[in-house]
């Protein structure tokens, strides 16, 4: 082998120091002074060196992060100090006998000073350094024993292969938490969803099962971090007197220590950092799952000593736990206001999350099918701040061989219209918008807003009053309200009750097109219901349309003909079209769009023009039966040529496109 040039070898060592500098700035202090690709840049060139040189190669150098090898099976590491574990304290009560207990075992009464540090939800890692230098690293196993996962610590670039600074201690254990983080968890789901992999239940799952993982090349693709919150076995130098110097210290060998832990005297000051924690929990950056309460004095933890692998000198304050498991008794389904159907599960009821929970949302069919959920399966459910409650996972081992698979209704639970599934689409819906009780709120205000049927007066809050007071059960009983009824409503005067008669009877007076908008028909919007009211003239040709016809209107596509077939299927909605119409709800004809006289010629508009906007001869075109498209093609039967007009004219001349300027335009529209 080729032995390194002095030059070379300083340079390197140049190199790896520098790449060292800038992942401790990146990845612990989260301060980064180069971009990635300088960094990147700086990483090559060490690498180049390395394959030059091989004896350049040291274990410590950044390049060596990933082993080559995945391994058969994690070796065994006897922790020489025990890893403890903490005892748990769920209330205030809890916290202060605590306290007491401290007190206590120390004789005195003088407020006790701890360390509060969030208890971050991971796994509990031990990383010695020798002189300096990584040596090994193991999982907290039963706390005597764990798992030498040494190769999968060194792929995360938080954790430093030597310790930062001149002079090192010949042995230091540093221990401390490795998380995933929210969106890092998120992130890794949806990837591993699009490969078709398996989902990870939450983010303390995927850190265990990302470090419990023999091949480190797939550990070194897991965004894995670390918060350091203690140390090991230390020799060569003096321990420091206080906890919170040792957190210093950790932090000044170039770990990792939460930036929230703070020191607190007396017991009072730690409930109000869990009550400061507990608030701005959702918006840290990861997750945790409780407050960490220890006695700062190293002399004082030592008197205290331990009682059954945990330490009498901490607690963890715990939150009320965010998951928990229990079973799914039945799922029953709801209808929501736009008609949308939602699974909901029945369950045995649990704490969770600060309340008793005895329902969870279960989304929709797909996501039931997708997490494999049957009716007496034990789940784990979520609750987290003001969330809705929602099934994480199913725990399958714990399957019953009386679990039933669940099935979506064919009628809607609340009034029995069709329930209607697109293919594309996860959500079912109600097809009985105009009849269904679950919807008809929305749909009345739906129906008389501005740009519908354009009722002044019977706005959101009079409708719900009306149907809260069951004077109006479906939109055709607004035509039936009299004046004694509507005067016996609060606030609602006589003379405000004559005005809303007097609009009811002006509506009645309306427009196909805004009748078909005011029917509330899935996606059939203003542009679509005008569409709707020109191709097929009158109502009675478009409630026994098909979805070929229907698809032949201008802008129907395939799902929006199935939404307005699905609708007119419905004989409640029939029902209370033909009330309205009965009420005397009136439009004129439209002439049927066939007829019009330009129906099926394509015209663009290019240039500017003297007597109208771009938009008005848009307009006039279109009323006219014609399409205005964008851009000339050979489908281009006509092109209106206005002032400065550049390409199009051009490109119409090339084809041998009708051009019309603005005085032939003018007359083409006139006759
Ligand atoms: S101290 C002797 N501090 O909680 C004290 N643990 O339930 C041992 N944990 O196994 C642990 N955050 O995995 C400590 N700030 C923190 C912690 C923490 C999370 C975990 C750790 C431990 C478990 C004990």
């Amino acid at each position: 082998m080729t032995v390194a040039p002095p030059k070379i070898v300083s340079e390197a060592e140049k190199l790896r120091h520098e790449i060292d500098e800038h992942n401790y700035r990146y990845h612990v202090l989260d301060d980064p002074i180069i971009s990635d690709s300088e960094y990147d840049v700086l990483f090559q060139k060490l690498k180049k060196l390395e394959a030059e040189y091989p004896t350049l190669i040291t274990p410590d150098s950044p390049t060596q992060r990933v082993g080559s090898k995945p391994l058969k099976e994690f070796k065994e590491v006897k922790h020489e100090i025990p890893m403890l574990s903490l005892e748990n304290g769920f209330s205030e009560e809890e916290v202060v006998a605590f306290d007491e207990r401290v007190h206590q075992r120390l004789h005195t009464t003088d407020p006790i000073e701890y360390v509060c540090e969030p208890k971050l939800d991971g796994l509990a890692i031990s990383i010695v350094y020798e002189k300096g230098k990584l040596a090994f690293a193991a999982t907290r196993g039963d706390g005597e024993v764990g798992e030498d996962v040494t190769e999968n610590i060194r792929t995360i670039l938080m954790i430093p292969l030597h310790l930062r600074g001149k002079e090192f201690p010949k042995v230091f254990e540093v221990r401390g938490e490795v998380y995933i983080s929210k969106s890092g968890f998120e992130k890794l789901n949806r990837e591993a969803e699009k490969k078709g992999e398996k989902i990870f239940v939450n983010p303390r799952n995927a850190a265990a099962g990302s470090i419990r993982q023999l091949d480190p090349r797939i550990t070194a693709t897991r965004p894995l971090s670390l918060f350091c919150y203690g140390v090991g076995v230390i020799e060569g130098i003096k321990i420091p007197d206080k906890h919170s110097e040792i957190l210093a210290l950790i932090k000044q060998f170039g770990f990792p220590v939460n930036p929230e832990i703070k020191v607190s005297t007396g017991i009072k000051a730690c409930l109000k950092y869990y009550e400061h924690m507990a608030e701005k929990r959702k918006k840290l950056t990861y997750e945790i799952d409780g407050i960490v309460y220890k006695v700062n004095d190293i002399d004082l933890q030592k008197k205290l000593g331990f009682v059954s692998r945990a330490p009498r000198w901490a607690l963890a304050h715990k939150f009320p736990a965010e998951e928990v498991s229990t079973v799914i008794e039945d799922v029953e389904f709801q209808v929501g206001r736009t008609g949308a159907i939602t699974p909901v599960a029945r369950l045995k009821p649990v704490f969770v999350g600060g309340a008793t929970v005895s329902n969870a949302t279960l989304h929709n069919m797909d996501e039931i099918q997708r997490k494999d959920i049957h009716i007496g399966d034990t789940v784990l459910v979520r609750r987290a701040g003001d969330v809705i409650p929602e099934v994480v996972a199913v725990i399958k081992s714990k399957r019953p061989r009386s679990a039933k698979k669940i099935h979506l209704p064919k009628v809607c639970p609340v009034c029995h219209s069709h329930i209607e599934t697109i293919e594309g689409e996860a959500v079912a819906r109600c097809t009985g918008g105009l009849f269904c009780r679950a919807q008809r709120k929305e749909a009345i205000k739906h129906f008389a807003s501005r740009r519908m049927m354009n009722i002044e007066g019977l706005g959101d809050k009079l409708v719900d009053q009306l149907v809260d007071t069951k004077l109006v059960d479906h939109v055709s009983d607004v035509y039936k309200l009299t004046l004694d009824q509507l005067s016996s409503l609060e606030r609602m005067a006589e003379k405000s009750a004559q005005n809303l008669l007097d609009e009811l009877e002006k509506s009645k007076k309306t427009t196909l097109a805004r009748f078909l908008h005011a029917l509330g028909i899935r996606d059939v919007g203003e542009a679509t219901a005008k569409e709707l009211a020109r191709h097929f003239g009158d109502l009675p040709d478009l409630m026994s349309a098909n979805e070929e016809e229907l698809q032949s209107v201008p802008d129907i596509g395939p799902i929006v003909a199935k939404h307005i077939v699905a609708f007119f299927a419905e004989k409640h909605n029939r029902d209370i079209i033909q009330q309205l119409i009965k009420s005397g709800i009136h439009w004129e004809k439209v002439a049927r769009a066939k007829q019009l006289p330009l129906q099926g010629k394509t015209f663009v508009l290019t240039g500017t023009l003297k007597s109208f906007s771009r938009e008005e001869a848009k307009e006039k075109l279109e009323n006219l039966g014609a399409k205005v498209s964008g851009s000339v093609s050979a489908k281009t039967h006509y092109v209106v040529v206005g002032e400065d007009a550049g390409s199009k004219l051009k490109k119409a001349q090339e084809l041998g496109i009708k051009i019309l300027d603005e005085e032939e335009f003018k007359k083409f529209l006139h006759h």
